[in-house]
């Protein structure tokens, strides 16, 4: 029951008074209050009007009141949220000028380096801006745990920095726009991938779509890993390697250095994905049969096979010292661990990682210089200029 004894009526009634400098419209607004019903408002906000408990919060299908942050029941989403503010970066904060240089040289870069860079911000350009959609349109709204959105409202702004950044790199060094931002539907091996991403995401994004039984909770948990195991998980995965190889070997540092901020924003998210996945499996069980567990590990190879055939496409010959066969095996390690991380056995027998130091980048507590070399004051605009 609402309680509302601290409530001063008086004050309110005069307050409320009819002034005779009142316009129309501030005596207006003052009557309508006196309409306002307290408790109704409070009874139509989600969940429950009760003080929370802790034992009432559930990954999905709560009732308990969305609205309440605390008290936790997920601590590792909120120190989530806070790890992800506290690594809080901007496009515009990273020098460009050595990339529009080595560019507009001629001789700057090989083809296949040039193939490399533009293949990369065809597909993340708008594969960036799927995955948010995805999960401001479907995800926020049917996780229903307050300390998770915290970290899925935050996940969502770095998803728009990240889009910004494509853009800016696109921008910065003046590259048709027009076929960059087309490739998801000209480029075949772009083009699947978005295509596949966009299949195991269509049905919860429909705004009448609910969770509450079997099928609908199933159907949100195949969301969940598609999105967070593949989309996030898989397909970011070969371009990623390729561009920071290329700030490895001091080419297009610029560049490598927003990938290399994104792919730790990638790496938070994924994790995050992964907890969610296992905590409804603890949640609801049911969920997690032999049919369930045969379809995760297809999705998860699925992504797989067409990243594998994404590295053929963007390497048809060795670059920067690697080649599409050691990707391969790059990805059937990656695909190992998406696995065994949400409790499926390995696929991908005796594969071992070819690049060790992916790892190191990923792991934000290893490299403590990380932002050792940013402009310390944020520019105000966009300035594509530097001196
Ligand atoms: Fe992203
Ligand atoms: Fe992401």
């Amino acid at each position: 029951m609402l309680d509302f004894e601290d409530d001063n009526s008086d004050v309110s009634q005069e307050l409320r008074k009819a002034q005779s400098s009142d316009t129309d419209a501030v005596r207006l607004a003052k009557e309508s209050l006196n309409d306002l019903d307290i408790q109704a408002g409070i009874a139509d906000l989600e969940g429950s009007v009760g003080r929370v408990n802790v034992g009432d919060k559930f990954m999905i299908n709560a009732r308990a009141d969305l609205n309440q942050l605390v008290p936790f029941k997920y601590d590792w989403a909120w120190q989530k949220y806070l790890d992800g503010c506290a690594n809080h970066w901007m496009p515009q904060e990273v020098n460009m000028g050595a990339d529009v240089l080595l560019w507009n040289d001629p001789k700057g870069l090989t083809d296949d380096e040039r193939r490399i860079i533009k293949r990369n911000l065809g597909f993340f350009s708008t594969a960036d801006s799927l995955v948010a959609n995805n999960l401001v349109l479907a995800v926020y709204r049917l996780i229903t745990n307050p300390e998770c959105r915290q970290y899925i409202l935050r996940q969502a702004f770095e998803e728009a920095i990240h889009t910004h950044a494509y853009q800016y790199c696109i921008e910065s060094l003046s590259m048709d726009e027009g076929e960059i931002f087309n490739m998801y539907r000209e480029i075949p091996s772009v083009a699947k991938k978005a295509a596949w991403g966009l299949k195991y995401t269509e049905s919860i994004s429909n705004p009448e779509f609910k969770t509450g039984t079997p099928e609908t909770d199933r159907e949100f948990l195949k969301n969940l890993i598609a999105y967070y195991c593949v989309l996030e998980g898989i397909f970011f995965y070969c371009g990623f390697t390729q561009i920071l190889s290329m700030g490895r070997r001091n080419k297009m540092i610029g560049t490598a250095e927003q990938f290399q901020y994104i792919l730790r924003d990638e790496s938070m998210h994924l994790n995050f994905g992964i907890d969610v996945i296992n905590q409804i499996k603890i949640e609801n069980p049911g969920l997690w049969d032999d049919q369930m567990k045969a379809t995760a590990t297809q999705m998860i190879l699925q992504g797989i096979q067409l990243e594998i055939e994404y590295a053929h496409d963007t390497m048809p010959n060795g670059v920067l010292g690697m080649n599409a066969d050691v990707m391969e095996d790059y990805l059937k390690f990656i695909g190992n661990r998406r696995l065994t991380q949400i409790g499926l056995p390995e696929q991908y027998p005796g594969t071992t990682n070819p690049f060790p130091w992916m790892a190191e980048i990923m792991d934000l507590k290893k490299e403590k210089n990380f932002f050792e070399t940013r402009v310390i004051e944020y520019q105000t605009g966009g300035a594509l200029s530097w001196d």
